[in-house]
């Protein structure tokens, strides 16, 4: 399994992954532009590869400081794959500098579907659960720890 920084040909790949998960359906259309051009300006994405099939996917939005999306297909959950993109999107994050002085966030947040699998896995990752959110999702939240 690799993981590598996605392109704008790996979109399709990414949106079929995102249509494919049982849980944390998406609720809205997600369309390839708008992914597009989220990539474009604000976001970057992840992907997973095994040989030559992409089987995740994360993306982080440095304007508001989050994880925007991970999804692994569901065949290979439990390999690890999560949590590599999990950690890449977050490190990403902690690197980008706000504000006159250029410091780092002090916390990074995405939000999930309460009871979900995912919330365990957040959880086990070290985040920490946060406000309940519209539709039965729940913030979590990762606190930087060092300077
Ligand atoms: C949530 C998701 C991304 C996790 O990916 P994954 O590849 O299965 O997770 P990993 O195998 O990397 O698991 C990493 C660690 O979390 C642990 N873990 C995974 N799910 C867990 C759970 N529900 N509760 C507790 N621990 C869990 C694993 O045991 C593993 O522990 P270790 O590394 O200490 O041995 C994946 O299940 C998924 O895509 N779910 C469907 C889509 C979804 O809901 N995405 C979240 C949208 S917000």
């Amino acid at each position: 399994m690799q993981i590598r920084e996605a392109n704008f040909d790996d979109i399709p790949a990414m949106l079929n992954i995102r249509l494919e998960a049982k849980e944390n359906i998406l609720r809205t259309i997600l369309t390839e532009s708008m992914v597009y051009e989220a990539m474009r300006t604000r976001c970057k994405a992840w992907v997973a590869e095994i040989g030559d099939t992409i089987v995740g996917f994360s993306i982080a939005n440095r304007a508001n400081k989050s994880v925007w999306g991970l999804f692994v297909l569901s065949e290979y959950h439990g390999q690890g794959i999560g949590r590599a993109l999990l950690e890449i999107a977050a490190n990403w994050l902690w690197q980008q500098r706000y504000g006159l002085l250029r410091r780092p966030p002090k916390k990074i947040w995405l939000e999930t579907k309460q009871g979900s699998r995912a919330e365990g896995f957040y959880q086990h990752m070290g985040w920490q659960r946060g406000e309940s959110r519209p539709h039965d999702e729940v913030r979590y939240w990762l606190i930087r720890t060092s300077i």
